[in-house]
């Protein structure tokens, strides 16, 4: 029995190495075009410096093919996909996405037997202005004209319809996840002093599945967030900051080992919260003095609790006990210090908090609300590295947020992009009422005769305007 656990782990362990190496791989790859296409206006065709930024590229693609049949990127709402996982986007991945999505391309596939003189050629008409390839067929046709036989260019619409259907499957595990998460943390706080090596290691197992989630998709588990369950707030709240601190981690290239580490401090930051009279945890309205002193010991009380477990990082004992340190409590001596992890966990325990939907708040924060409170605190409460990483990454609207259109249409947030005000968004109905769902998902990147087509105005409360989110995340 032990040992199929240990496989099971090591199994997953490996085959998350396997996709971040992947992702990286795809990157570098694309950072390779990046620069052939660079390389291709400023030397002749037969420059040496050109012809090895071609071959370093084709090395790169050979090596992709080793282990499949073709190496194959989507590009959609201004993001890079390699095979389903999204790949992480810098300024010079985002130009290329953008010089090829003018020139309708949504996809390309490379094929065994590339030679560096077709990566040339492609990089040759890429720069061509994309009326001339107009005139000429469209790009499509003229890569095939041009002898170009290893490298396949997909249309654009196309594509965004299959990496759209790619995000809901996406979701759809992300959802599980989150469920499975919950429930851990259900057990893990009911049986605090019984089974709990067994409840650790479950920790673990979902601490490792959010990790791998992530790399899959992390929007959709983002999205997951906005799920606020009334009901069953500590829960809930434990599972989003994981969510979020995991995120984070990603976001920041941490170390796979950290970025678990982190996921199990989120998971647990609030654990002494157990020890607190549940009347106290679930008041409505304010607490008093007392009350307040019994809440402030929570961050002590986890850090022992986690103490007696045997087995967790020290680093989930540190930030249980450090992660209301800006806030002034539990008392220290000397001058109160965060570690990293730490105030990793207090802009995410913040956020979701700010956002939640609790039982005695009857409205819940707009997330771009919550994301202004923390910019105004960056460099006084929180870390301004982290608070801007963070924003970067959850985007001014985040994932499951509901806009409001200048076209007067209601959007559903499913995807950032590249620009924090114009994420890919679903569009629902009119805000009158008077079209039903239209169910198209559209970027609020697109442009029309030089302007955008759509712009957010403001954001609804879902729970207000009735509309369940639950359908469109899960
Ligand atoms: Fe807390
Ligand atoms: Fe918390």
């Amino acid at each position: 029995m032990a040992d199929d656990r240990t496989d099971n782990r090591s199994e997953i362990r490996e085959s998350f190495f396997a996709k971040q190496q992947m992702i990286d791989s795809a990157k570098t790859a694309f950072q390779l075009l990046s620069a052939v296409m660079k390389n291709v206006t400023v030397y002749p065709g037969s420059h040496p410096f050109l012809l090895t930024s071609a071959d370093r590229l084709r090395v790169k693609i050979e090596e992709m093919l080793s282990d499949r049949k073709e190496v194959a990127f989507y590009l959609a709402g201004g993001e890079l996909f390699f095979e389903k996982v999204s790949v992480p986007v810098d300024q010079s991945i985002s130009l290329l996405i953008e010089q090829l999505a003018a020139r309708d391309v949504g996809g390309v596939i490379f094929r065994p037997g590339l030679t560096s003189q077709e990566l040339v050629r492609l990089a040759d008409l890429m720069n061509s202005e994309a009326i001339d390839l107009t005139d000429r067929g469209g790009i499509h046709d003229v890569i095939s004209k041009e002898g170009i036989t290893h490298i396949e260019l997909l249309r654009a619409l196309l594509v965004d319809k299959q990496v759209a259907s790619t995000i809901k499957a996406g979701a759809k595990k992300a959802s599980e996840i989150f469920k499975d998460a919950i429930e851990t943390v259900k057990e893990m706080v009911k049986s605090v002093d019984m089974d709990k090596m067994s409840n650790l290691r479950k920790a673990n197992a979902i601490v490792q599945t959010l990790v791998d989630g992530m790399l899959d998709n992390r929007d959709a588990l983002l999205g997951l967030t906005n799920l606020k369950m009334y009901d069953e707030y500590t829960f809930a709240h434990s599972v989003n900051t994981s969510i979020l601190m995991v995120a984070l981690g990603s976001y920041l290239s941490l170390e796979k080992t950290q970025i678990a580490a982190l996921g199990m401090a989120g998971l647990m930051h609030d654990l002494g919260k157990t020890t607190v009279p549940h009347e106290i945890i679930n008041k409505p309205g304010k607490l008093t003095d007392e009350e307040w002193d019994e809440v402030k010991r929570h961050p002590v009380e986890g850090a022992l609790l986690l103490a007696d477990i045997p087995g967790v990082s020290k680093l989930a004992m540190v930030a249980a006990f450090e992660h209301h340190q800006h806030g002034g409590y539990p008392k220290v001596d000397g001058v109160p210090q965060q570690h990293l992890f730490s105030q990793i966990v207090a802009i995410a325990d913040a956020y979701e908090a700010l956002t939640a939907a609790r039982v005695y708040y009857s409205v819940q924060m707009p997330a771009d609300q919550a994301i202004r409170i923390l910019i105004k605190k960056r460099g006084s409460v929180f870390n301004a590295v982290l608070v801007k990483a963070f924003v970067n990454m959850i985007g001014m609207f985040p994932v499951g947020t509901v806009l409001k259109l200048d076209t007067g249409e209601v959007g559903l947030v499913t995807h950032q992009t590249r620009d924090l005000m114009r994420p890919r968004v679903l569009l629902l109905s009119k805000l009158d009422g008077s079209e039903k769902e239209s169910g198209a998902e559209v970027s609020l990147l697109e442009t029309a005769g030089g302007s955008f087509k759509r712009t957010a105005v403001g954001t609804i409360n879902p729970y207000a305007a009735k509309i369940n989110i639950k359908q469109y995340l899960t």
